[in-house]
């Protein structure tokens, strides 16, 4: 959130942000609760494609902040039409590129002027530091960044820069591992008929497929789905046994998460419905485990769970 609010920082009372429909709860919040003191303004897109970001600019739009995959429905932006169509209203394109890793998607190839990332996930990979990052490709864009990082004082420690440096050594082995569990989960879960619905761009059946294969190496590893009728989302996190029941995401362990209750609960009930964050929405980040392992804890969770 550090990265996110020194890139926010650049933004002056009156700038309207253009968000994606779906980001981080805790992004939504920044600038709900935080930046909105100061008179920067949100709107969010109501769908993923190009003509849903043009209708949400106005005369005030500096700068779109997108998310692909995003949090937690998985819903794929193309990121070169969407870049473009920021660039046409003189806005800056902003990409949260947490979920999938430089590994796997590389925004500023794509359009964008500035990544950001929570290292605290997938780049560290070992639930064991908190840390973000922001990357841009223009000098003076890099400096007034750096400049307010260091007036505000976002800055990361010695010891977590260590921790960071070492995770990133194993990036690639990790996201092989990570990628291969979760297609292999997902395929599962979709065959499944005590799951109704499930959200992972490595399904050729899921919406955002064709796009995510054209711009990022791979699907990522962040699952989302919904039981069937006849089954109660407590009993199924209460019944995980190695599936830990937490926030966060890109550790090397596998998390199952509420939405509605965790990551998104800054997010208005309404709103959160009218997106698709329902109540019985799980979000899974499949680590590196056995995937034998994984599958049978989640099949055993989904049957206890039944009433
Ligand atoms: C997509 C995304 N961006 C940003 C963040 C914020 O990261 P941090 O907790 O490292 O500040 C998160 C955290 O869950 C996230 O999922």
């Amino acid at each position: 959130m550090a990265a996110i609010t020194a890139v926010l920082s650049l933004f002056s009372a009156g700038d309207e942000i253009v968000l994606s429909r779906n980001v981080y709860g805790g992004t939504y919040r920044v600038l709900d609760q935080v930046f909105s003191n100061f008179g920067i303004t949100y709107r969010v897109v109501e769908g993923e494609r190009p003509h849903d970001f043009e209708a949400a600019v106005t005369e005030r739009t500096k700068a779109f902040l997108l998310e692909s995959p995003a949090n937690p429905l998985l819903e794929v932006t193309d990121l070169v039409a969407a870049t473009a169509v920021a660039h046409e209203h003189g806005a800056i394109a902003i990409v949260d590129n947490t979920f999938m890793t430089p590994y796997l998607q590389r925004p500023l190839e794509l359009g964008a002027d500035v990544v950001v990332h929570s290292a605290t996930k997938y780049l560290g990979g070992h639930s064991d530091l908190v840390a973000g990052l922001v990357v841009v490709r223009d000098d003076e864009l890099a400096r007034r960044i750096a400049f307010i990082q260091n007036s505000t004082g976002g800055v990361l420690g010695p010891f977590d820069s260590f921790l960071l440096v070492r995770g990133i050594k194993t990036l690639g082995v990790r996201m092989d591992r990570h990628v291969a569990n979760a297609q292999r989960i997902a395929e599962a879960l979709a065959r499944s008929p005590e799951v109704a619905s499930i959200h992972f761009p490595g399904l050729p059946t899921d919406a955002g497929y064709e796009i995510n294969r054209r711009q990022a190496a791979g699907p990522g590893a962040m699952i989302s789905f919904e039981l069937a009728e006849g089954h109660d989302v407590r009993c199924f996190f209460s019944s995980l046994e190695l599936v830990a029941f937490a926030e966060s995401l890109g550790g090397v362990e596998s998390l199952a998460c509420h939405p509605a209750t965790m990551t998104h609960a800054a997010i208005p009930r309404e709103v959160r419905e009218r997106i698709g964050i329902t109540d019985g929405l799980i979000r899974l980040s499949v680590g590196i485990e056995d995937a034998d392992d994984i599958l049978a804890d989640v099949e055993q969770a989904i049957r206890a769970s039944r009433f």
